[in-house]
This record gives C-alpha cells, structure tokens and sequence, in this order.
C-alpha cells in the first residue's frame, strides 16, 4: 500500500532540488534552476507524473535515489550486493527524515540506507550509508541517484594519461549505459571524476548545464542510463567490487551543481567549493608561495653546492618555496630502489638536510621535501623486512620498479607516520609533495581509507604543512584528496601549449589556487618541444606558479622575462587566487582563453592563448562574459611590447588603455593583435 506522497526541497545557490516519496525510498522529483520560494511541490509532483503504455509494466518502477532491482527497475539498480553467495533484492521502506537526512530500511532483510545532503557553498553534497545486520559483499552502492536532464543533447566526461590529463570527450545521450570506471585504485589520470550534462546549445558561457564530482581517490565508477522509457538516471559510486565484505559502507561524497550560464557556472560552483569549503589552508594569513621545483634541473643527482647554487637563482626569480623532489633518501640513485626506506642518504647528505633548509631559509625561502609514503621498492630494507606489507600477489607486473604497501594495515600506517613525523619534527619543513607514480595490483577501497587516515593523522599533528597531491602529474585529483591537501600537481608535463589545454579543461572543477603550474626547461622534457619563455611564463601565471627546470639555463633575457612574469604575479595574486576562472567562447578554433574574474567583479584579467596558427589571416573577436553590461572596463594589453613585427598596423590597442562598455567586451568582444601559435596576449581589465 503506497502512502500520500511526502516532498521535500534542498536549496542551493543556482539549484534546487525536490524529493518525493510515497513511502518507498525518496526520489527526485525535480532537480534544476531554482524554484521560487513557496512553489507548491504537491504541484510539482502532480506535473512530473509520468504515463504507461504497452509494452511496459503497469506502473513506472521508482527511479529513486536507490532504484532497486527488486522493484522491478528495469536499469543498473543503486545497490547490487550479495550475502552468501546469494544476490539481494531489497524493498525498502522511508523510516525516518529530517528533510536533510533520509532513512530507509528493508527490516526483514536487515539492512539501512540512509541519505544525506547538505549544502556547502554553491554545490550540493550528497552521500548514501548502507548498514547491514549480517555481513556482506557490496558489488556497487550508488551515492543519491538523480536523473539525467530530458532535454540534454549530449554528456562530457573526461579521459587522459600521464602528461594528458583531463581531456574532454563527448557522447550523445542515447539507449543504454555509459559507463566510466577507474580500476586502478586511483581518481585516475584516466577517468578523472567529473561529468557535465549540457542541455541542447550550451556553450562556456551560455544555457542550463548539470555538473556532478566524485569525491573518493580510490576509483569510482559512473553510469549515465538512457531507459527504455525515455528517462535518464545518473549514478556514481566506489568502481565496482573494490569493497572488503562488511556490515557498513559509504559512499564518496557527490557534489552536484547546476548552471544558466553555461559550463562556467558549474566550473565556478566547482572551483569555489574545492578553495573555500574542501581545503584547509595552513597560512590563511598568507599569500600563495612563488614556488620551485628541482626535479627536472637535477633529477636523482644531489649535490649540495650544485642545489644551493639553483636556490639563488631561484629566489632571485622571485621563488618563495624551494622544494627537494625525489632521491634524498635511502640509496635512491634512479628510480629501481629504496621507496619505504624514508631515512636521509647520509652518501649525499652527510650533514642532513638542515644546510640546505637553512640555505633556503636565508634566501626568505620556505622548504619543501618529497615523499612517496605508500609505495615501496623490492630493493628496500623496508621491503626486506616486511615483505607480507605489500599489497597483491608476488608474482605482480610492477610499476616503475615499485609496489605498493598495504595501506589498510595499520601498522604499515603507524611505520609511515613514524618517519614522516620524524623528519618533520627535525627540520623546519612547510610542505610535502605526496606522490603515488604506479597503479595498484589489485583495486581496494579500503586503501584509500588508510590514505586519507595516515594524511588526517599528519595534518593533525602538523597542521602548518602543506601538502601538494601528485600521482605522476595528475593521476589523484578529486575533493577526497583536497580534504587533506592544498595543491595538486596537474600534469608532469611541463610543456606550455599542452599544459594551456589540460588547465583550461581542468579548471572546469579546479581554482587557480590548487592548480600547480611550472615553467619548465627551454627545451621541454616531456614532449621535445622548445618553447619561448614569454609563453611559458605566462602559462604558469595562469595557475599557482612555480619553476621546474635549472634556472642557470636561462639566458639575461629569459631571467629579465620570466622576472617581470613572476612580479607581475606576486603583485595580482591577492586577488586572482580567489577569482573565478571563466572559459570563453572563442569563435577561433586556434584560441583556448579565459577570463579571471575578481570576486568583487570589479577587475579581470583575460589571458588568450594562441594554440595553433589561425584558420583565417586575422584574430577574430574574442567575447568577455560576467560583466556588467552598462559599466565602463579600463581594459590594457599588459604585454603589448611581445607584438611581432609580422602584426604590421597601428591598433589602439597596442598602445595603451582603452576605455569600453561590457556590453561591447561582451556583444562585440576585444579584437587582439595578429600573433604567432604558442603564444599568449594578457589583457588586464578595470571597471571604471
Ligand atoms: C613523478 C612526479 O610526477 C614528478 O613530478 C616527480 O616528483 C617524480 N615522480 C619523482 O620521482
């Protein structure tokens, strides 16, 4: 017997979400632009009901938050679990809600679910619990499934590989299951956790957009689900069979977000959560560090006067960070061995690191030190002590020389804890770069669960540290890991054209804040490419920025560049690391550009990559969104003297500021000098 049907409405800034139930598990009956206050949602509910006709079953089976195969859903049910051997199908009843909160039970099958959703910032946050009396084998338990839009043309989701990540594909909507899944124990350079589902003719800037992330590092899997009868249910959840037997489990958190504005509204909503409601930053006093890197000016090859040598000409570029990469440990001379053994290589250090920190420290620079914590070579003592700590068979394919340590164990995690601490407590050192450079031999959720416990453990007893995620670039990005750290290491590639592309899809979920972006070598080590410092520069300034190469390579006019960069973004970080970044239309397929927008919106900054020769001889416009369309825009091309003298006319542009409507940077758009590929314009703008 079905009861009278019950609603309840969730609000966030740009969305509103309705949930109906008639006593079964809750459903949405809405999820979009925002309801007026008071909406009647019996009405609501009343205007979604849905038809049947032959074919089909007499009644349309509950596309809930949980569809259950045992109700006769027809699609991927929300929860596949065994108990014995034998496959359940609960029916499960609402027992319990605060509007906020969702409890629901099948008591002759024992187990609860229960769902939970909160608003944090300008997205939703929802998760589903399962409880069982009696242990069982969970297959796949969906976080709160919501449908898919009706009037969607089409879903992006992401792809990508080491120095590629975040590459966007497309795929209709149409009958049948799309399916993302990360099997390799990590969010994963290869299904990064992260969906759009446009609706028809949307664009960056323009039309309804739904967006939906993942928060989990240990692999995630996704169903888009076009049913038979027309509707559409998106599920997410932990990648399938990854869960020990148990009697409780828990999602990932699934953060929903909903736009008018095109793409940029979810990427804001993204970006803004991600800086001000995931991450806790250790120096809120302070402002983001210029930051260096040594790995690609030295690699394994330590040497103290050869690194001090590096940190002065760092900090003369304007670095405020100095960071140690790998090789300061064990006998780690190249990548085959030592991964575990976390002591300081007294052959290369034989006074510790205390000289360089101090060195550092007196060139007004902070100190950062690599780690690896979870893996572990064979060619370790570490290893030779405890082999029955590694994770996966004997006989496993490695990964670049290394396995990994069973993080669920705790006393692999008290052995990590014990050396991180120790060097941390010895030496004055404001960060970690945490890396995890293979895939795991068997996928376990349970390990990361023992990750984010042995950072939690960290970041409570040093709550100054700042960590950096990097998993071969950008193999572990999602808001699980942000809970523990502050910046991600998006891609090894250090190569400024691809790196303009990956930033600008990635920031359809990443702020400039999290988002490490280095000036590599001239001659880039990754893809072969030599490119002009006045790109590399400003590619970094886009993002958090740093420097990843020997900077004693750098001729007097590379470091005369590159200085000028680097201040320029010292004296605008305050206000750009919190800015929101927009992605532009540009009717130019050689044009990747973007739009930072102060929070206040009374400034901006346009940075308008040229990634590839143009299609037609001259630049076409390129539109500005988010202003307002009556105020006046001071607007200069900061870097105007990088005109070619193949950009042969007298534009006012390239002359100083201009002074025009946002309507006109909006309607018209900024017409930019004639310019060679792989390069940058930077417009800075002002409301007047
Ligand atoms: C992979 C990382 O992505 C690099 O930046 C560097 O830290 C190396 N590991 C060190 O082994």
């Amino acid at each position: 017997m079905t009861q009278a049907l019950q609603t309840w409405r969730i609000d966030a800034p740009g969305q509103t979400l309705v949930l109906g139930s008639d006593g079964g598990v809750p459903g949405a009956l809405y999820w979009g632009a925002p309801l007026p206050a008071g909406d009647d949602l019996s009405a609501l509910a009343a205007a979604t009901a849905r038809d049947v006709t032959g074919g089909m079953i007499d009644a349309l089976p509950a596309l809930s938050l949980c569809p259950e195969a045992g109700n006769s859903f027809q699609g991927q049910a929300g929860l596949v679990a065994y108990r014995d051997g034998q496959a359940l199908y609960p029916r499960f009843k609402l027992i319990e809600t605060d509007g906020a909160r969702f409890v629901c039970e099948d008591a002759e099958a024992g187990l609860t679910l229960t769902f939970t959703f909160a608003v944090e910032g300008d997205v939703i946050a929802a998760s589903t619990t399962l409880t069982s009396r009696a242990e069982i084998s969970v297959h796949h338990l969906a976080a709160p499934v919501l449908p898919g839009p009706q009037m969607g043309a089409e879903i992006l989701h992401f792809s990508g590989r080491w120095v590629g990540e975040f590459q966007m594909e497309r795929s209709p909507w149409r009958a049948g299951v799309l399916m993302r899944e990360a099997r390799t124990g990590r969010s994963g350079h290869e299904h990064p956790p992260l969906a759009y589902f446009p609706e028809q003719g949307a664009s960056n800037t323009q039309g309804q957009v739904f967006a939906m992330h993942y928060g989990w590092s240990g692999g995630h899997v996704m169903y888009a689900e076009e049913l038979p009868d027309g509707r559409r249910q998106i599920q997410w959840g932990h990648a399938t069979g990854t869960r020990r037997a148990g009697t409780q489990f828990e999602t990932g958190k699934l953060y929903l977000s909903v736009s008018d504005t095109g793409l940029n509204g979810c990427a804001v909503a993204f970006q803004r959560h991600l800086r001000d409601h995931v991450v806790t930053w250790p120096h809120p006093e302070r402002a983001r560090p210029v930051h260096y890197n040594c790995w690609e000016a030295i690699y394994f090859d330590h040497d103290f006067e050869e690194l001090k040598a590096i940190a002065d000409r760092a900090a003369a570029l304007g670095a405020e960070r100095f960071v140690l990469d790998d090789g300061w440990f064990g006998k780690r001379d190249d990548d085959t061995s030592s991964l575990g053994d976390w002591d300081i290589d007294p052959r290369k250090w034989p006074d510790g690191l205390s000289p360089l920190i101090d060195h550092v420290a007196s060139l007004g620079m902070v100190f950062g030190l690599w780690f690896e914590p979870e893996m572990v070579n064979l060619d370790s003592d570490l290893a030779r002590a405890h082999p029955e700590w590694i994770l996966g068979p004997a006989d496993q394919i490695e990964g670049r020389q290394q396995r990994v340590l069973d993080m669920a164990n705790p006393e692999v995690r008290g052995y990590l804890y014990g050396k991180i601490s120790a060097i941390l407590e010895s030496h004055d050192i404001d960060y970690i770069k945490w890396d995890h450079n293979r895939l795991l031999p068997v996928a376990d959720a349970a390990q990361a669960e023992g990750i984010y416990a042995l950072m939690g453990a960290l970041r409570a007893a040093f709550p100054k540290v700042e960590i950096e995620s990097c998993a071969s670039g950008g193999g572990r990005i999602d808001a699980g890991i942000l809970r523990n750290t502050q910046r991600v290491w998006l891609s090894d590639s250090n190569d400024a054209l691809e790196r303009l592309r990956i930033q600008h899809d990635a920031a359809l979920m990443l702020p400039a804040a999290i988002t490490g972006s280095h000036v590599g070598p001239r001659h880039c080590h990754t893809s072969g490419r030599v490119h002009d410092i006045h790109f590399r520069a400003w590619v970094a300034a886009q993002r958090h920025m740093g420097c990843e190469m020997d900077p004693r390579e750098l001729t007097d006019s590379e470091t005369e560049v590159l200085t000028r960069v680097t201040t320029w973004w010292k004296a605008n970080r305050d206000w750009r690391m919190s800015a929101d970044i927009l992605r532009l239309d540009a009717a130019d397929s050689s044009v990747i550009a973007e739009q930072q927008l102060a929070q206040d919106k009374t400034r901006f900054v346009v940075f308008a990559g040229k990634a590839d020769t143009g299609r037609q001889i001259m630049p076409r416009p390129l539109r500005l969104t988010g202003l307002e369309p009556d105020a006046h825009y001071e607007i200069e091309l900061i870097n105007r003297e990088e005109a070619h003298h193949l950009s042969r006319r007298e534009m006012p542009i390239k002359d100083g500021p201009l002074t025009v409507s946002g309507q006109i940077l909006m309607q018209h758009g900024l017409i930019l000098p004639w310019s060679f590929p792989d390069r940058m314009w930077v417009i800075e703008g002002k409301r007047v």
